[in-house]
């Protein structure tokens, strides 16, 4: 473990720098929300195109006024009862909010990350930390310490050092601007229970390039191709990619799919919904270390956070495709 203190953090923050930490979904490359100069070093690194909104980071739900304006009940009741948690909600920006941070649109996307360690960060910092997942653009998210390193290396200050992160997977991101809300990314709060703490149906938008960059069709790629199969496809698949020479991972849920050939390497197998969402990239990155060509992912059924998961793997399908 790293001897690195939130107030070492803090320190590099107000000078300006990045700070990686953990947060309950993925780690986040953290800068001052309001130092347009950092902001722009943050979308350099991250090499991100300057158009896409990040998130900012408060420390609770009574900040919400600090940095939107006019938030809508819809907006005050999912704060009030998801915040902290993996829940991002668009609301309109308050005049704090530059156009580097929501690459000009008059929304900001807000959130307040539930480990204790995140939120010491936030509170002695005391303003918004832009944040977005601390991976090159398109690339799969890091859940550890160690991956924020692998992929950012001296590009990054300082890394917080907060263990693996617990659900693994983005917030899932509600558009409170609109009413109804819309979900523009599925993540770590499965939609049945948004539409349950509004009391109402929301909308879905998860589609819409332009609406929320991390829902473009093509991201969280490994170097490896994905592709996803059902569990009764996975032999016969995996059978036909060895016999034209590719080296081939399966990534499912336990119990793995029967009768797969010799030569198929099987990546360590979730328990459960949960656990699949907890390893999903960590399986995708030693899929890379392991030199795969390709990985055969049979997805989760649909219900709760497994809609996020077969989200992210066609995601990841299409962007190996490119
Ligand atoms: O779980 C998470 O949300 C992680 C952790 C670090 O908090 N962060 C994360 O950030 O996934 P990033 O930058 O990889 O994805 C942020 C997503 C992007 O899809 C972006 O388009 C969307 O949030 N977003 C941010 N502000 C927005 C806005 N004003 N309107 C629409 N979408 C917005
Ligand atoms: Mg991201």
């Amino acid at each position: 473990m790293s001897s690195v203190t939130v107030a070492d953090a803090v320190a590099v923050l107000r000078r300006g720098g990045l700070v990686a930490f953990p947060t309950e979904t993925v780690y986040g490359l953290g800068c001052d929300a309001e130092n347009l100069e950092a902001l722009h070093r943050l979308y350099a690194v991250k090499r991100r195109p300057s158009d896409h909104p990040v998130i900012v980071h408060i420390p609770g739900a009574d900040a919400l006024d600090r940095w939107s304006h006019d938030a809508s009940p819809s907006a005050r009741k999912l704060a009030e009862a998801r915040w902290p948690g993996p829940l991002t909600l668009v609301v309109p920006r308050s005049d704090r909010v530059s156009d580097a941070v929501t690459g000009g649109r008059d929304t900001v996307g807000l959130r307040v990350p539930e480990p204790p360690i995140a939120l010491e960060l936030l509170a002695a910092f005391g303003g918004g930390i832009a944040a977005p997942s601390a991976n090159r653009f398109g690339r799969v998210s890091p859940t550890t310490a160690t991956d924020v390193r692998h992929d950012l290396g001296d590009d990054v200050d300082l890394v917080l050092d907060g263990g693996p992160c617990e659900v693994g997977l983005e917030s899932t991101i509600v558009d409170c601007s609109t009413e109804p809300p819309a979900i523009l990314r599925l993540g770590g709060i499965p939609t049945d229970e948004i539409a349950t703490i509004l009391g109402a149906t929301v909308d879905l938008r998860i589609d819409g390039a332009v609406a929320a960059p991390g829902t473009m069709p093509a991201h969280y790629a490994p170097a490896a191709e994905v592709i996803v199969v059902e569990a009764g496809a996975a032999a016969a698949r995996a059978a036909a990619l060895l016999a034209s020479g590719r080296r081939v991972g399966v990534l499912a849920a336990d119990p793995v799919p029967r009768d797969l050939p010799a030569g198929v390497v099987v990546l360590d197998p979730p328990g459960d919904v949960d656990e699949y969402a907890h390893v999903l990239y960590a399986r995708l990155r030693d899929a890379d270390r392991q030199a795969l060509d390709v990985v055969l992912a049979v997805p989760p059924a649909d219900a709760g956070i497994g809609a996020a998961i077969a989200d992210r793997l066609a995601r990841a399908a299409r962007g190996s495709a490119q």
